[in-house]
């Protein structure tokens, strides 16, 4: 079953073309990556998804529906962790997750529950009334995780989820997610890592400059072009590294 459709997407930031007709679909229960360097257009295209700005032009239907007509249904069933941190510095741990529960109008009763459930899966209970500028930056990668979960999305978007996380939380995080997948979360995400892209993406979809220049499983991508998948990455996108 088809989950995320792309049909012709095209997204203009004034004159720039950050996303340049592309097409793709996402499959209910896989977790799909999105690759690419600095500016190739990952964001906008996880943006577009979570109904944060609609296409310029093209379609994209989540759950069957359109972006730009059922907004507000499909994110009430979309968790999202951006790649900026928009939490709350004036409120605590516990009452950030508190405050974006009353988004989807979670009782209070439930998100507190809800919230310390949470906090447990991404090892943060022991931060829980302390404030957000007192966290590490990996402490705020790992609460908006928390965040992301706490309406149980059957899809969930992840902007660099392991950026800025030691090697013990990224592979914590990174059990996490496969833990979530299990449970038929479906996982959207954008990495720098190709190790791990390789390891949990089912597919991936390597970007440049707003454009798709291959999708497929890591599997087959490494059959086709041959060596790892950072081969095949630094490959396709034409960059190299230095000696
Ligand atoms: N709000 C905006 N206004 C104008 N241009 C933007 C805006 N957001 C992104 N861009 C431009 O669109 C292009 C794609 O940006 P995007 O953030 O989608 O890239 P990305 O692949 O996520 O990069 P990164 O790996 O650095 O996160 C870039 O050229 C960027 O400068
Ligand atoms: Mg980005």
């Amino acid at each position: 079953m088809v989950l995320v459709t792309a049909t012709g997407l095209i997204k203009d930031y004034g004159n720039l073309r950050a996303i340049d007709n592309v097409d793709f679909e996402i499959n209910r229960g896989e977790c799909f990556g999105f690759l690419g360097p600095n500016g190739a257009g990952k964001t906008t295209v996880m943006k577009i998804i979570h109904c944060f700005m609609p296409p310029s032009s093209g379609n994209v239907r989540v759950f069957d529906m359109d972006v730009t007509e059922n907004p507000a249904e499909i994110k009430s069933k979309i968790g999202v962790m951006p790649q900026e941190d928009n939490l709350d510095p004036d409120l605590t741990v516990f009452e950030n997750l508190i405050v974006y529960a009353r988004y989807f109008d979670i009782p209070k009763r439930v998100s507190a529950s809800l919230a310390i459930e949470l906090l447990e899966f991404v090892e943060l209970k022991e931060k829980a009334n302390v404030y957000i500028r007192s966290l590490s930056g990996g402490m705020k990668r790992r609460l908006l995780l928390a965040r992301a979960l706490i309406n149980n999305p059957r899809l969930l978007i992840l902007d660099e989820p392991t950026v800025g996380l030691d090697p013990h939380s990224r592979h914590s995080v990174w059990q996490k997610l496969q833990s979530l997948k299990a449970k038929d979360t479906t996982l959207i995400l954008t990495t720098h890592y190709m190790e791990e892209a390789q390891k949990v993406c089912d597919r991936v979809a390597i970007m440049d400059s707003g454009k798709i220049i291959a999708i497929d499983s890591p599997a087959r991508l490494r059959e086709v072009h041959g060596g790892n998948l950072e081969d095949v990455y630094l490959k396709l996108t034409g960059r190299c590294l230095e000696a």
